[in-house]
């Protein structure tokens, strides 16, 4: 039984298979299960290899809104000893900070269509094993992204080339990555 999450106490998160899908956070176990699984090469791999990877999610959400919800994924990774940095225009909770390496919270349609997406700050010297991101691109993109986008005169599919190939720079060798079905799903480098 998960005693208590972090939006009622602050301190609290899920880390195992069994706490996420007693919550029915069933997408994000089943997720960083595909990941891990396409990462490591093993069915069903212990979690504890999380435990000291990079990881990076991309439009990671925020408990500060919870219409655009908690950054589930993000928290399960660190609370399993991921080194993980995040990126949303939404700032992150208090709690949420302390359990990221490094937060980038700004609009971030300017630096990847300006090519520059690696170069801000808190990516200068990073690469990662698991770069993630759900619901902004691919077969869900968040509206606001869109209408964004929209308003620049650029379409959804031009930005979302430019991030996958800037992040596709930013993976380490084996390193797998997930943006919302872009390529039918999970990416590996090889
Ligand atoms: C639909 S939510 C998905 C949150 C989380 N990944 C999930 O699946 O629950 C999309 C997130 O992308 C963020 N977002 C939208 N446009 C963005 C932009 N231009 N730059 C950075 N983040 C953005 C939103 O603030 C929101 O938290």
């Amino acid at each position: 039984m998960v005693e208590s999450l972090a939006p009622t106490t602050g301190l609290t998160f899920p880390r195992s298979k069994g706490e996420l899908q007693e919550l029915g956070l069933h997408t994000t176990w089943l997720t960083i299960e595909t990941l891990l699984e396409a990462w490591t090469g093993n069915y069903s791999p212990d979690w504890s290899v999380l435990n000291g990877a990079n990881v990076l999610d991309i439009g990671a959400g925020s408990y500060l809104n919870g219409d655009h919800g908690a950054p589930w994924f993000a928290r399960v990774c660190a609370v399993n000893g991921a080194r993980v940095v995040v990126t949303d225009i939404l700032p992150q909770s208090e709690v949420d900070i302390k359990l990221f390496e490094a937060i980038i919270d700004e609009d971030i349609i300017p630096p990847v269509l300006a090519g520059q997406f690696a170069q801000l700050p808190q990516l200068q010297g990073r690469t990662f094993d698991i770069i993630h991101s759900m619901n902004l691109v691919g077969f869900n993109p968040d509206p606001r992204l869109e209408g964004a986008l929209n308003n620049l005169g650029v379409r959804l599919s031009e930005f979302e080339e430019s991030l996958v190939r800037q992040t596709r720079a930013l993976l380490n060798t084996g390193g797998v990555m997930y943006l919302g079905q872009l390529y039918g799903g999970v990416y590996r480098k090889s």
